[in-house]
Formats: structure tokens, sequence, C-alpha cells
């Protein structure tokens, strides 16, 4: 199967604009998952909580959403996306999947990073995995990585592939994402975006380097640090079953969980 990411250089608050520049990197691509980055739609800086407001959806019948359902229509195509979400009084950094016309299912971000705790709520739903077209998808959203747990949990409930919209700001996690990959036996695909955002007193630059990261922790395609670009690759994401390091080893059967936590 073909999996890709699409890197861009988002503009804060420009929906349409974000939606135009998506489409033109794919518009000669085919994919059947399509990975975008985090807050794809609005970009990252909000300065105060009424622009979160004025810019966050309801999910699924919110533009974005609509857009994306639209969109996954026409390419046959699935797609894991960022978006701020309204949720009754709540707004959370979510990633949505959504898969030939339908939707499958929602993500909030449980391990918010710096200024988002000002402005969403942490993720009130356990990591989940959801088959698509008889592979499973796991979905984290950038800072996530830096908890172990997070792969883990998404790697015991199933998950094939990690979706992982991004806007990375630190220079760790792409190099982090080899040993999540290994010591799961999963794929990643890690959409970040580029560019610089400074709002307010706030200047943040995205690290780009998008990744699809192999079971092996093979780095099996790392984007350039400020292009844009909509790459696609070939995997076997069946490839993930197997977690037999060699004929004594497993990776999942090895583990000892009565030793761990306290
Ligand atoms: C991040 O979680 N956007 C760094």
């Amino acid at each position: 199967m073909k999996v890709g990411f699409v890197q861009f250089a988002v503009k804060f608050g420009d929906k349409e604009g974000n939606f135009q520049r998506t489409e033109e990197l794919i518009r000669d691509k085919t994919a059947d998952i399509w990975v975008l980055p985090e807050l794809f739609n609005t970009g990252y800086v909000f300065i105060n909580k009424n622009e979160v407001a004025a810019l966050s959806e309801t999910i699924p019948d919110g533009k974005t959403t609509q857009f994306l359902l639209e969109l996954s229509k026409k390419k046959k195509s699935t797609f894991v996306a960022g978006l701020a979400e309204k949720a009754d009084d709540k707004y959370f950094n979510s990633a949505v999947i959504v898969s030939n016309g339908e939707f499958v299912g929602l993500y909030r971000k449980i391990h918010l990073f710096y200024k988002e705790k000002l402005f969403f709520s942490p993720g009130d739903r356990k990591f989940q995995t959801w088959d698509v077209n008889g592979i499973r998808l796991g979905v984290m959203i950038c800072f996530d990585w830096m908890f172990p747990e997070a792969t883990r949990t998404l790697a015991l409930n199933g998950a094939d592939i990690i979706c992982h919209p991004s806007n990375l700001v630190m220079p760790y996690c792409q190099n982090a994402m080899v040993t999540r990959c290994l010591e799961n036996h999963i794929f990643a695909v890690t959409a970040n975006r580029i560019g610089t955002e400074k709002r307010g007193d706030t200047v943040l630059e995205f690290t780009g380097g998008s990744q699809i990261t192999g079971v092996k922790g093979e780095i099996l395609h790392r984007a350039d640090r400020s292009r844009e670009e909509a790459f696609v690759m070939e995997i076997d994401p069946k490839l993930a079953r197997d977690k037999q390091l060699n004929e004594l080893n497993d990776l999942f059967l090895d583990r000892r969980p009565e030793f761990y936590f306290s």
C-alpha cells in the first residue's frame, strides 16, 4: 500500500489557502493514506482564547472535516489531519480520520506542548486504533512522541501504522521515532510543517523533516527542513504484525508488565 505525507508552510488563519495548498501539493499523486500536519487548517501560534474560539470547529460537521471528507472521496483515499476542535465549551487539539468520503474517527491530543496548555483542554479519550481497509491505524499528535507510552499503547492495541500529524519545533522527534518504531515494530508517518509563525511575542520556527519510519527503525524517507513536499512510498503494513526479534525474543510476549510502574 502507499502512504504519504504533506509538508507545507501553513498560513495562520487562512483555512481556504491551506486547503488549496494541500490540494495543489497532492494533485498529481495518489496514496492510500495521506497524513497532514497538526492544525493544518489554522496554523499553530494562537495568542488568545478568542482566536481559538473563532478558528476551531465542530467535528464532523465543521468546514475542515467536510473539506477532508470531500477530498478523500475525490482522491479515493484516507486522510489523517490535525485541526482545532470545538466541543461543548471546550477546545481540543484534535485529528480526524476520514476515508473515501466516510468519517472514521477522532483523536484529541493527550500530551499538550507548551502554550497549547493555555488554549486547549487535554485529550479526554484513550489512545485507540481504527481498522481502515484491513489496516489498523493509530493516531497521535506531535508532542505525544515524547511519551513512549503513547506509541506502546497504540502498538499493543494493534496499530500497524502510526499516523502522526505534527508541528515540531524541537530537533529530537525524527530521531526518536526510530526507537519508537523499532521497539514496537510499527510504521510511522510523521507529517510536519515548515515556516515561521510570529504572533504576539511568540516566534516559532517549524523544523520540517517529515518522516516515514519503518518497523526496524529505518528512516525510509525524511523530507527537507524547509521545502514543501508531498511524498508517497510503498510499504507493507503487515510487517508490523510480526513482533519477533529473533527466534527467542518477541517484543510483546517478552514484556514483564508486573515489574513496570509503581
Ligand atoms: C508540538 O507538540 N506541537 C510540539
